[in-house]
């Protein structure tokens, strides 16, 4: 609650002196920090050779990532929430259209994960680690989103946020092929939720 406040004042004071757009910035670093919290676990997994220098500093990222997820979670709950109060004039329906819908969805599956990071709750929760694989689900959701609303709303491509989701998207097949090509422990889920989200990301088109 506390990083809350201070990232959600942080982020106000940049906008006052107009240093960022808090909706768009909050987006982009929540990508980012989605982006450490996904990446160095799961490359670690894949036991590349040529990595063996890089293992220290992937080391330290993966031993960080619960802090990103967390610090990922609250800054895409201050995107939605400043987002809302910037552009819905207080509608609604807003929520409902297509741009902003698939980043509802979104935004209700990080909260629920947000809400099951602490551990007084993972003690009590057996299967929270299932649930945190829906991580996988809001990827196309995201891009979806992104792409659309800022072409609606600020004329923009999102093309760094199109770049980030996408890539994340390519790296969950990657990961896929080369664990079934080397005989590696496959993760399922990744590539299941994924394509779950495509299809969640183009009903929400289609509704
Ligand atoms: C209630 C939930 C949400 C609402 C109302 C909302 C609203 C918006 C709006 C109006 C824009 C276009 C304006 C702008 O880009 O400055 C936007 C862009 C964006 N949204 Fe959301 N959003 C929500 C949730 C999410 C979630 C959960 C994610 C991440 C998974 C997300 C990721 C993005 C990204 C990456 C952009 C593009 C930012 C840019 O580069 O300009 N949004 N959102």
């Amino acid at each position: 609650m506390i990083g809350i406040v201070m990232m959600a004042f942080l982020l106000a004071v940049l906008q006052y002196l107009g240093l960022g757009d808090v909706v768009a910035v909050a987006a982009n670093l929540g990508l980012l920090f989605l982006a450490l919290t996904l990446l160095p676990i799961n490359i670690m997994k894949l036991r590349f050779g040529f990595l063996a220098g890089a293992l220290p500093a992937l080391g330290w990222l993966v031993r960080h990532r619960r802090d990103f997820g967390i610090l990922c979670g609250l800054l895409f709950v201050i995107h939605g929430t400043s987002a809302y109060i910037e552009y819905s004039s207080v509608s609604p329906s807003f929520l409902f259209t297509k741009p902003i819908l698939p980043g509802v969805i979104a935004a209700f599956v990080i909260i629920l994960m947000l809400l099951t990071s602490n551990l007084w709750v993972q003690q009590r929760l057996s299967r929270w680690r299932n649930l945190h694989e829906l991580i996988w689900f809001i990827l196309p959701l995201g891009m979806a989103h992104a792409t659309g609303a800022a072409l609606e709303y600020i004329g923009d491509d999102a093309g760094s946020a199109t770049a980030a989701f996408g890539t994340l998207m390519v790296f969950v097949l990657v990961e896929f092929v080369l664990a079934k090509v080397r005989r590696l422990p496959l993760n399922w889920w990744h590539i299941l939720m994924t394509l779950l989200g495509v299809g969640a990301a183009m009903m929400t088109q289609v509704l």
